[in-house]
């Protein structure tokens, strides 16, 4: 018997996989490569439907002979173990952004003159249209809130951007880049506080209560699916945190980061230009553990935020609150400074992982903003958060519009930066 080999990640399995594996199995032995959890999440998203599973599902199907994981996008290093006869592929990748890899399949064939035969794709097949359906489903609480451990569990680093209201949330669960072979995406959200009570016309001192703070993760939650890490500020009382974990917990968010200062919370990014205060180890440490025992499923996550680079406490000092907030039950660490240099958080970072090697790392490189996500993961922080660029950019947009009108004592000229009004009457399906 010849052998066949195809891949493919089945996370949606529709009637154009059965006819390939159909074909396939008119030519020989069938041996399908399914992609890795880790291979779908760096180049696509996190798959619906995880390795283990996807795995049970194919080589139940007809025709299939065996299953075999492929830990790349690469077909090349599965191809050279098995030195199949044919490798069978839809012929949709004759274009677009799988053609590199086409060619890499041709090049590797030619070694033991093996052939790559190309069905005809199967017409009335949109997997775009059948991811679409899935999101417009939805999904639970219990669902979103795993799916930030799961993201930590298969990625290199889970990248997360500031989302304020339902719009925002819309653009960060809904935006997508073509680069390459890769399709990227924003991982989760993150409700910050600065943006959150900016928004709301106040300042970054815990003056925008829970319930208010709530109400716009509620909003957030309505429309999106992906996962929320919500900005705790202090975490507040240590009662009333055990509360507000319970609350978070209810609606889906995955994970809190609570930061060890007291008093009047001010913004980091002031650093020491006015008067902030961080909290003793132990008090802090009693509020983390408290926050661990309210929470009823294991999935959500507290992470404790660390104030000691901001507050030019130094390195050191950092290290012994991780230590000691890890011990107190914390998820992970987020490690936070304003300087426009990274050396601090990396050589945090290094002496972190030589202690810790699995509970999350968080770094918020709004100051150190020349630093690539690559090189953060490769020191060990595994969150990559962009807290509040959102509504940076949107802010000096919408004066420059107001001022337009002013100046101009009419529209017209301000239509330069608007969207056309028939393009924001479609932005949201449903309205017509
Ligand atoms: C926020 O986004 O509210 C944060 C991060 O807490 S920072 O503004 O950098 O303090
Ligand atoms: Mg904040």
């Amino acid at each position: 018997m010849k052998k066949v080999y195809l891949a493919m990640s089945a996370d949606i399995i529709h009637h154009g996989h059965i006819n390939v594996i159909a074909e396939a199995r008119k030519l020989g032995d069938v041996t399908v490569g399914i992609l890795t959890d880790e291979v779908i999440a760096t180049y696509k998203r996190l798959p619906v439907v995880d390795f283990e599973q996807r795995k049970k599902i194919v080589e139940n199907l007809k025709g299939v002979s065996r299953v075999v994981a492929q830990d790349t996008l690469d077909y090349v290093p599965n191809l050279m173990k098995l030195k199949p006869d044919y490798v069978v592929h839809g012929d949709d990748w004759k274009t677009g952004v799988q053609q590199e890899i086409r060619e890499k399949v041709i090049e590797a064939l030619k070694e033991w003159g093996g052939e790559l035969v190309e069905v005809e794709y199967t017409k009335g097949v949109s997997v775009s249209m059948l991811e679409q359906a899935l999101q417009d489903v939805g999904t639970t609480p219990q669902l979103r809130i795993n799916r930030l451990r799961k993201l930590l569990d298969v990625k290199p680093v889970v990248r997360v951007m500031e989302a304020h209201n339902g719009l925002t949330g819309l653009i960060v669960e809904k935006l997508k880049v073509s680069q390459g072979d890769m399709v990227k995406q924003f991982d989760g959200m993150w409700v910050s506080s600065l943006c959150d009570s900016t928004v709301k016309g106040k300042p970054d001192i815990e003056l925008v209560d829970s319930s208010s703070r709530l109400n716009t993760i509620n909003d957030i939650l309505e429309v999106t699916t992906k996962p929320i890490i919500m900005d705790g500020d202090t975490g507040g009382q240590v009662e009333h945190f055990a509360y507000l974990v319970k609350s978070l917990e209810r609606l889906g968010v995955s994970a809190v980061i609570i930061e060890d200062k007291i008093g009047l919370k001010k913004n980091s990014l002031f650093g020491t230009e006015v008067e902030q205060q961080q909290d003793s180890i132990e008090n802090f440490c009693q509020k983390i553990t408290r926050g661990k025992q309210a929470q009823v499923a294991e999935d959500f996550m507290v992470i404790a935020r660390i104030e000691s680079l901001i507050l030019k406490a130094g390195v050191e000092d950092a290290l012994q609150r991780a230590r000691a907030y890890l011990k107190a039950g914390a998820d992970g660490i987020m490690i936070h400074s304003k300087e426009k240099e990274p050396d601090e958080i990396f050589e945090f970072c290094r002496e972190y992982r030589k202690f810790n090697k699995k509970a999350a790392l968080v770094a918020v490189p709004t100051t150190y903003n020349l630093v690539k996500e690559s090189e953060l993961a490769e020191a060990g922080v595994n969150i990559v958060i962009y807290a509040n660029h959102l509504l940076r950019s949107a802010y000096p947009a919408m004066v420059n519009t107001a001022r337009c009108i002013l100046e101009n004592e009419r529209a017209c000229e301000s239509e330069d930066y608007c969207m056309p009004i028939k393009d924001i009457l479609h932005l949201i399906p449903g309205g017509s």
